[in-house]
């Protein structure tokens, strides 16, 4: 084995941490369609483009670092999911993951149905024009304005989370002379293999109202008797980022069992059921996802099963993607500042955001991939961490991840798969200015939500 190209670069194989990566990729310049947007390829001079454009020229016109988001692989996405559930469900894209008036457009374009979690994002959601009655809205404590900016707006749903809140949304829609529809939000109990802040269907956590002890169907049996609700609904989401599809089969059949309770309780029957959001995508070349075409046929089959156990009829079912539709179509521009090589260890790569741009890393532990984007280079692989720019040593992009040992200050690296949940989990740490989006579509590339500048940060401090 040969050594790294970098001159105080460690060897690979001397620091490969046990078991995580038996040996770096055979290509490194090699772009792995699994993790990468649709339209993200390598020039004839080595240089990753998206939409036709090169990236260094998205660096030079938009600056670093800048989240870069594939218009048209968002939309073929978004399609996809559409398509796949057919007109007997709604797929309902979840805002959390990231959300801003042009992918509300792009959703009202291709059909969709908005998830809204905070009066923050309903206020996106309406000023881009999504007609109220496609918005759900979610949240475990919203305000009572909030409630009402929604039942007055006449938002399709409101998704009740609590014994409170069933009260709390049935009197502001009654004081408005209203009639809101609801779905309530139960914990099935289920344990969903990821990770431990993303999952929640097991009952030990603050979301939903436990199926288990009955109290699911005595939320229920109040709403039923409260004038302001029309209880059209029961909801469950078991987590996120999961791969296995056996959490949404316990999950659909405990959810079932509780619209057939219902219906020999109170002779009705909910006509719909929400099944969340939460199928995974990839992040590296190892995780392996499912087609929408693949999840719906699956939760379709599951519920009409279940239903037909039951002798119910079949409800009409939701779901609320979020990762899975805007999670691969973008990646993240950065400029490298700096590359220190420790000897036996690996070799720190600084790059210009970090993680106020990405907190999934240290949040979550996260595993992204990352690729030497403004050329290519058949230098020896180099044992990477990409790091960045805060005052803090958990401040890691890519734990691990082989980049060319020739790598140097200036270079451009992208970060694939960045779309969800870290433009919308981005902060100001350390003064850091938030990225823009930039949309890249037909070999144009504009700038949906635009850099922070110090003048926005210096606005806010009033003192
Ligand atoms: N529906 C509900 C009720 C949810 O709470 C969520 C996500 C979704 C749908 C969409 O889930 P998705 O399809 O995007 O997995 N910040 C974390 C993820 C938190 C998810 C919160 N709820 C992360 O970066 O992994």
């Amino acid at each position: 084995m040969s050594r790294s190209a970098h001159p105080a670069g460690p060897r690979y194989a001397d620091v490969l941490p046990e078991g995580h990566y038996s040996a770096p990729p055979a290509d490194l310049n090699a772009l792995d369609p699994k993790v990468w947007a649709r339209t993200v390829g390598r020039d004839e001079h080595g240089v990753l483009t998206v939409g036709g454009i090169d990236v260094k020229q998205l660096a030079e016109e938009f600056g670093t670092p800048a989240y870069i988001l594939d218009e048209a692989d968002f939309r073929a996405r978004a399609r996809a999911w559409r398509t796949a559930f057919g007109s007997d469900a709604d797929v309902f894209y979840a805002g959390k993951a990231f959300l801003s008036r042009a992918v509300v457009r792009w959703l009202h374009e291709e059909g969709l149905n908005l998830d809204v979690c905070s009066g923050g994002e309903l206020a996106t959601a309406l000023s881009a024009g999504m007609p109220a009655d496609r918005i759900a809205f979610h949240g475990n404590n919203k305000s009572p304005a909030e409630i009402e900016r929604a039942v007055r707006a006449g938002v399709g749903r409101i998704v009740l989370d609590s014994f409170q809140e069933i009260v709390r949304v049935a009197h502001i829609a009654q004081s408005l002379g209203k009639r809101q529809r609801v779905q309530i939000r139960i914990t099935v109990g289920v344990e969903a293999h990821t990770h431990e802040f993303i999952a929640t269907a097991h009952e030990d956590q603050k979301f939903g109202i436990p199926l288990a002890g009955g109290q699911a169907a005595e939320a229920v049996r109040r709403a039923l008797q409260l004038d302001g609700l029309e209880v059209i609904g029961i909801h469950s989401h078991i987590g996120s980022q999961i791969f296995d599809m056996s959490g949404f089969e316990v999950a659909a059949h405990r959810v079932v069992g509780l619209l057939r309770e219902i219906r020999d309780e109170h002779g009705i029957e909910l006509p719909e059921i929400d099944l969340g959001g939460g199928l995974g995508i990839a992040y590296t070349s190892d995780d392996d996802p499912r087609e929408p075409h693949e999840i719906a046929k699956a939760l379709t089959e599951i519920v009409t099963r279940e239903c037909e156990a039951a002798r119910l009829s079949t409800p009409r079912i939701s779901v609320e993607p979020g990762r899975a539709i805007v999670g691969p179509t973008a990646f993240t521009l950065y400029e490298v500042g700096t590359v220190k090589p420790l000897e036996g260890l690996r070799t720190y790569v600084s790059v210009d955001g970090g993680m106020s741009d990405n907190i999934r890393t240290a949040l979550y532990d996260a595993e992204y991939s990352v690729a030497l984007a403004s050329r290519s280079s058949d230098a020896e692989p180099m044992l990477c961490r990409v790091v960045g720019k805060h005052c803090e040593s958990g401040d890691i992009v890519v734990r691990d991840a082989f980049l060319p040992g020739d790598l140097a200050p200036g270079d451009l690296i992208a970060v694939p798969a960045t779309g969800a949940y870290c433009r919308s989990m981005a902060s100001n740490y350390n003064h850091v200015l938030r990225p823009p989006v930039v949309a890249v579509d037909g070999g144009g590339a504009r700038v949906i939500v635009r850099r922070e500048t110090e003048e926005d940060l210096l606005r806010l401090d009033v003192g």
